[in-house]
């Protein structure tokens, strides 16, 4: 970024370090003004369960567990999920299916019981086959209400600093879609994943490397801005931290945990890479066009049995 850029941009620079203020002083009031619910837009009740079921089937298929092995796979499994947004439907399904319990934890309270996400829940529920709508119906305080809350023996919601679990050797599954790019402290996390599972247990994230809106004319032109003023603007928002995949390669490796698989699902085509690399930030330029082109991927990684 040039000084020019930086004078074209000088409105935005403003308008986001004051906002960032807010986000840091009071995070739950950021929240509800901005009205997040970790999705985007509100798209509608069967949309939005679709949206839950996809994410809950494909963390599957990525493990390569077939649909009609996941009861079996998941039979009183303790899973942890980050990053819920702002309703556990992932974790209301994974019980569903047979897990004991689900820890859902964020850095910021999106939990909403509003009347929109009781639809979903309830037509996720509805959905569902008898054996499994019948343990879905228990993830409630009042079984088959989701207006009463989630029975914490069943689905547990924390929001922790940094979204941290400070779990020790509990889970049998982490799981979290759409939610590492956002987190503050990424060594922080994988130390904290690592700590949570039991040996031998798995991970398995779905990283979302786009600008999330924040973008101008390439994809990747939110890579730009230097990394302190960066910061300052969203530093408290929980937007994207920017890491690209050389970064969680190298935070997987000082975790102690295995990478079992590291696959790009959507690349960027080499043109814009080309246009975009004169003007990156610092903390970018090394990248090779490779790890650059990156734009979300898979990563599953598991414990040890035996401690490294
Ligand atoms: C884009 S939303 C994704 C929500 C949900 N997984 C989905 O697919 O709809 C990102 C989520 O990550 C959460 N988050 C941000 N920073 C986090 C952190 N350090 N630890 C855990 N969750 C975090 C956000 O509050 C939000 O719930």
């Amino acid at each position: 970024m040039d000084w020019l850029d930086f004078i074209t941009n000088l409105g935005r620079i403003v308008r986001a370090i004051a906002t960032d203020q807010i986000a840091w002083l009071m995070p739950a009031l950021y929240v509800r003004l901005t009205g997040q619910t970790g999705r985007g837009e509100e798209v509608g009740v069967g949309l939005t369960a679709d949206y839950f079921r996809g994410c809950f089937y494909d963390y599957f298929q990525e493990l390569s567990i077939a649909a009609d092995a996941i009861p079996a796979y998941l039979h009183d499994k303790q899973v942890v999920e980050y990053g819920p947004g702002d309703m556990p439907a992932v974790a209301l399904l994974m019980v569903a299916y047979g897990a004991r319990c689900v820890v859902c934890v964020d850095r910021f309270p999106l939990l909403r019981l509003s009347a929109q996400n009781i639809k979903v829940l309830k037509q996720l529920v509805t959905n569902l086959p008898a054996a499994q709508r019948a343990r879905a119906e228990h993830c409630f305080v009042t079984p088959g209400q989701p207006d009463s809350g989630f029975n914490p023996a069943h689905i547990a919601y924390r929001v922790t600093p940094s979204g941290l679990s400070g779990l020790a050797d509990w889970a049998d599954l982490i799981v979290s879609r759409a939610v590492l790019e956002h987190v503050n402290d990424l060594t922080a996390t994988f130390a904290d994943m690592y700590a949570a599972l039991r040996p031998g247990a798995t991970a398995i994230h779905m990283v979302d490397l786009r600008s999330h809106g924040l973008h101008r004319h390439n994809p990747l032109d939110f890579l730009c801005w230097p990394p302190r003023l960066w910061g300052w603007m969203y530093g408290h928002k929980g937007v994207p931290n920017r890491w690209r995949v050389d970064r969680y390669r190298a935070v997987v490796q000082i975790s102690g945990l295995e990478t079992l698989a590291l696959r790009p699902i959507v690349v960027l085509e080499q043109g814009l890479i080309d246009l975009v690399r004169p003007k990156l930030a610092r903390p970018f330029r090394h990248l090779n066009d490779q790890d650059l082109s990156w734009l979300n991927f898979w990563l599953v990684c598991r414990k040890p049995v035996a401690n490294p």
